[in-house]
């Protein structure tokens, strides 16, 4: 079994950290704090820290200094830093970026937000902690797609983790799901040898131009399959354009013959890119990307999977209503 993920909040106001204390105990995790810069770098250098909430304003070394000499250390430069803070401007936001800070939370933190973030990151980090070199050469490759596809920030974290939740109410269970999860954030990843003026290009592709763009699920299959760990990563790239009547690429498979890991990963995907900001286009309303999801049920995706997906999100929603109602 694996050990709880062991999080240190660093502020110099006990009450802050009580507080934080007392909204990550709903998450299975160690909290341990500090209250000063010194005692924050000490900790992380002597026991195994997995993720760091860090004050910025604070006596003696303050937390961009913290935060930088953690990131120079080669030993803990992976340790996800979360800066907490009440400043907001542009140039402190650049400077907790230039000392490597992976994200941020405004003070007073939000309980939902801090847990939010932190389930997030803790995930992050324990699949970091798993993977080979060359998997994390292959997610580094995948942001770097990310940048150049002009997509909102974080979609393939996004796809990858609701691929995952999906996957897990279709009962997949175990690697699998990991798979899935990998499988979501790098499906995309064969965009890397699509030429920026396909890739970005805001009106519709000429018929050479989709020739192109369809390429990529072959160049990304040719990028993961040497991996020693990417058998359950091949499949979703290479079969995520497939469609439920077999008139997707680039095998033109058919129903269940199409992976259901790849059918999972093609209604995040799309559901994700509908809901978000494009360049050439506003986000779509969840509800009308729901409603998008139920007319192509059937045909463009596999039916019970939409079912499954949209039941999901809707009883998100009413969650979420009950939460902000409260
Ligand atoms: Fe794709």
């Amino acid at each position: 079994m694996s050990e709880r993920p062991v999080v240190l909040a660093v502020d110099d106001r006990p009450l802050n950290l009580e507080l934080v204390q007392a909204y990550l105990a709903e998450i299975d995790c160690d909290v341990i704090t500090a209250d000063n810069g010194h005692d924050a770098v000490h900790a992380v250098q002597k026991q195994r820290i997995d993720l760091l909430l860090l004050d910025v304003m604070m006596p003696g070394i303050d937390g961009f200094e913290v935060c930088r000499r953690i990131k120079s250390d080669p030993k803990t430069r992976l340790l996800p830093v979360v800066l907490v803070t009440a400043l907001n401007q542009v140039p402190d936001r650049v400077r907790g970026l230039e000392v490597g800070a992976d994200d941020f939370i405004a003070k007073p933190v939000d309980r939902f937000e801090l847990v939010a973030r932190v389930r997030s990151l803790l995930r992050v980090k324990a699949l970091y902690d798993r993977l080979d070199d060359a998997q994390r050469v292959m997610l580094a490759l995948a942001r770097a797609v990310e940048a150049k596809d002009a997509y909102t920030e974080s979609h393939t974290e996004r796809v990858g983790q609701a691929a995952r939740a999906l996957g897990e109410a279709a009962g997949i269970a175990g690697e699998a799901l990991e798979d899935l999860y990998l499988g979501g954030v790098v499906h995309d990843i064969g965009k890397i040898g699509v030429p920026d003026a396909v890739l970005g290009k805001p009106g519709p592709l000429s018929d050479d131009e989709s020739e192109i763009m369809r390429q990529h699920v072959i160049l990304g299959e040719q990028i993961v399959r040497p991996l020693r760990s990417a058998a359950g990563l091949i499949p979703i790239v290479r079969h995520h354009h497939e469609r439920w009547d077999g008139k997707g690429y680039p095998d033109g498979l058919k129903g269940e013959h199409i992976p259901i890991e790849a059918r999972i990963v093609a209604i995040c995907d799309a559901f994700d890119a509908m809901v978000n900001e494009r360049p050439y286009r506003a986000a779509l309303g969840e509800e009308h990307a729901l409603k998008a999801h139920e007319e192509g049920a059937g045909s463009q995706w596999d039916p019970s999977l939409v079912e499954l997906f949209v039941a999901m999100r809707r009883n998100r929603q009413q969650k979420f209503t009950i939460v902000t109602v409260a």
